[in-house]
């Protein structure tokens, strides 16, 4: 089974945590996409949805899927989205497709967050997808030193702006052993928009598709 009909499966699976008449959050993504083209085929009704990137707005609102400024909405009942790495504690890596931050922000008003995977995904410990940074670009050689000081190799990604008109820096080589920790501490460096390592913030429900079928895991709080 291909990646892209495990990537369906996952998608298709998470069909059932589409509450109806409601606004929901979507990510983007490729998994994206295809919970996007189910969402456009299935016969549930949804009052809406907020975009995480110009790309998904562009691709909901072709499916008919009426957009909403997340300024206009208190709460988002749930929040639908892929991932690059995600580990036991539902703590992932974000930011392939480069919008981790808008990512980050429309899951934070989620009541709870759907993540959507093919089995590639599930790792023991995140780290092995280099992790992206998004950066002021003024502050993009600054923050790589700050990272090769703490051991990583970035890599700045080239030709590409972000939705909010800044850089990626991909670190390459970190191996993160607590991902909460690491999150805030890079957070913290001046010039850093976010960094891609969703473990404030960890999925709630994950939906991994292997090819004998789509498992479903919940998030069991860290002890
Ligand atoms: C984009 C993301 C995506 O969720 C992540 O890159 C997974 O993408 P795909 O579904 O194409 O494998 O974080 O910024």
């Amino acid at each position: 089974m291909s990646d892209d009909n495990l990537k369906r499966a996952a998608a298709e699976a998470a069909m059932q945590f589409v509450p109806e008449a409601a606004i929901i959050g979507v990510g983007s993504g490729s998994t994206v996409n295809f919970f996007i083209a189910a969402l456009a085929r299935g016969r549930l009704r949804i009052k809406g949805a907020v975009a995480a990137s110009n790309a998904t707005a562009e691709l909901l609102g072709k499916a008919g899927i009426a957009i909403h400024d997340l300024n206009t909405i208190r709460q988002l009942p749930v929040y639908f989205d892929g991932a690059d790495e995600i580990n036991g504690q539902l703590e992932m890596i974000k930011g392939g497709g480069g919008s981790l931050t808008r990512e980050k922000i429309v899951a934070a008003v989620a009541g709870s967050f759907v993540c959507m995977a093919d089995e590639s995904k599930m790792v023991a410990q995140l780290g092995r997808f280099p992790l992206p940074i998004e950066v002021i670009p003024m502050a993009s050689r600054y923050i790589a030193r700050e990272l090769e000081g703490r051991g990583g190799r970035p890599v700045p990604r080239e030709g590409f702006v972000t939705d909010n008109g800044n850089v990626i820096l991909d670190i390459h080589g970190l191996r993160i052993s607590d991902p909460v920790a690491f999150e805030e501490e890079i957070n913290q460096i001046p010039g850093v928009v976010t960094c891609g390592i969703f473990g404030r913030r960890p999925a709630d429900i994950l939906l991994l598709a292997h090819p004998s079928g789509v498992e479903e895991f919940t998030r069991r709080d860290r002890t």
